[in-house]
């Protein structure tokens, strides 16, 4: 029987997570410490690209709010903290939000609460740093006045296929109460709820998940690179290895890793392991390297094919195409495009961008660096035939590449789209 929740962090995860709830008949606060995302919510506007303003319509219409005021905690059987976890000074785990939401929340619960930490971080987080915090803030204890639990978050922005519904939910708590209360909550609105021995491994499950996408891919841009030497297309020998019905599974090269999962999540496992153990792990050290290297490879590639035209990177129009770090959604965060505009612009280009999720880009991995700012192309045709190159980054499904492709002068294609002799492919 539902009762009420607070989602603690009103973003990419806390909102899809509180929509699930209230759909499923829970009273459900969203506690942000972000003023203006909270009013901003409450006036009907969705920040994220997953809800749309209808959805958020009919969560507030469910009984969903979103505040500032963490008592809204006081009143909830269930707090679910869905906080950023970063990286820090030194490519450290930045656990601050973790630790501020926890401390919050320990002041607010009461006997009974069940206590889940979501946000992805390093094994031990739940019962080294929240458990005290909670314990020591709230005066109860974990296992007989409350429950404590984590379950890692699989949202994946802009998909459609799978989401909050019919994502399996990993769940592992501190006592086989604590799972149990926690895979009640989740079973509420997700179709299967996976119970999980121990907290560590639930931890675990969700870095190992994310490490195997960053060492898959580092594996295929670094196969992308010695092909293109011996003149073998990396596109097709992909296409031909994904026939195999088992044992392969397909990943493709591209002009870097974006997004808040692949390039930070696997340094939280590698620093735990340097931290803890003194070895590093080698396989995240190594896919960290070779993505990190791609935008430059991007722009080396760039410089050699402006060479076949008799044409320097200073003063060429180089146009972008997408620049969010994904698909079809606005999210810019790691974008490797601010890696390749960066070089660009040190090389003296003339660098232009065309995204339609995009219309003014701080050319920065920080958005509050208002450094070098772009603004997107009006019109993307125009500027395709204008450019010396054009260089597609993110694959909207606006583009129409093949026409652009065949529109431009020379048409670098670093995701592999293209098919045909009008584009050059990574
Ligand atoms: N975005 C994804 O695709 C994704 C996928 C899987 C897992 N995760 C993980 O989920 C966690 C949350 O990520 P996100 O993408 O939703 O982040 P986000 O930045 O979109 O949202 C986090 C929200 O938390 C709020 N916040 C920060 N400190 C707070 C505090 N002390 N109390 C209350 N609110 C606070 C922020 O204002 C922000 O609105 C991270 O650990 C991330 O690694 C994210």
């Amino acid at each position: 029987m539902p009762g009420t929740v607070t989602i603690v962090g009103q973003g990419y995860v806390g909102l899809p997570l509180a929509q699930g709830a209230a759909n499923a008949g829970w009273k459900v606060w969203g506690y942000d410490t972000d003023p203006s995302k909270v009013a901003s919510i409450n006036d009907g506007k969705s920040p994220i690209d997953d809800i749309s303003d209808e959805q958020l319509e009919a969560m507030q219409a469910a009984g969903y709010e979103a505040s500032t005021d963490p008592s809204c905690i006081a009143d909830s059987d269930v707090v679910v903290v869905c906080v950023p976890t970063p990286l820090g000074e030194g490519g450290s785990p930045d656990l601050g939000a973790v630790r501020g939401a926890t401390n919050t929340a320990s002041e607010q619960i009461r006997r009974g609460t069940t206590f889940i930490l979501e946000s992805t971080t390093y094994p031990g987080t739940t019962e080294e740093i929240c458990l005290p915090i909670l314990e020591a803030g709230s005066g109860l204890k974990s296992g007989e006045d409350f429950y404590l639990a984590y379950s890692p978050e699989r949202v994946n922005p802009g998909m459609q296929e799978y989401g909050i519904k019919n994502t399996p939910k990993l769940v592992g708590g501190m006592t086989p109460e604590a799972t149990e209360s926690a895979e009640a909550f989740y079973a509420s609105f997700i179709d299967t709820v996976v119970p999980m021995n121990g907290i560590k491994e639930a931890e675990t499950a969700k870095l190992l998940e994310n490490t195997f996408r960053h060492v898959n891919i580092a594996l295929v841009n670094e196969m992308a690179k010695f092909c293109r030497e011996l003149d073998i297309d990396i596109w097709e020998v992909i296409r031909g290895a994904a026939t195999k019905p088992f044992g392969f599974m397909k990943f493709t090269p591209g002009p870097g890793v974006g997004g808040h999962c692949i390039p930070i999540d696997p340094n939280y496992l590698s620093y735990e392991v340097r931290k803890e153990l003194g070895y590093p792990f080698r396989f995240v050290e190594l896919a960290q390297e070779i993505n990190n290297s791609m935008p430059y490879y991007v722009v080396s590639r760039v410089a050699d094919l402006l060479n076949d035209e008799g044409k320097a990177l200073k003063g060429a129009k180089v146009l972008l195409l997408g620049v969010t770090y994904k698909k079809d959604i606005a999210d810019q965060r790691q974008s490797p495009a601010v890696p390749v505009a960066e070089r660009f612009l040190t090389y003296g280009t003339d660098l232009r961008y065309h995204d339609p999720y995009v219309s003014r880009w701080n050319v920065s991995q920080d958005p509050h660096d208002d450094t070098v700012v772009l603004h997107s192309v009006d019109n993307v045709e125009e500027a395709v035939k204008e450019a010396d190159i054009v260089v597609l980054l993110q694959p909207h499904t606006v583009y129409d590449t093949a026409q652009l492709a065949l529109q431009s002068k020379v048409f670098f294609d670093t995701v592999g789209i293209t098919r045909g002799p009008d584009a050059v492919r990574l």
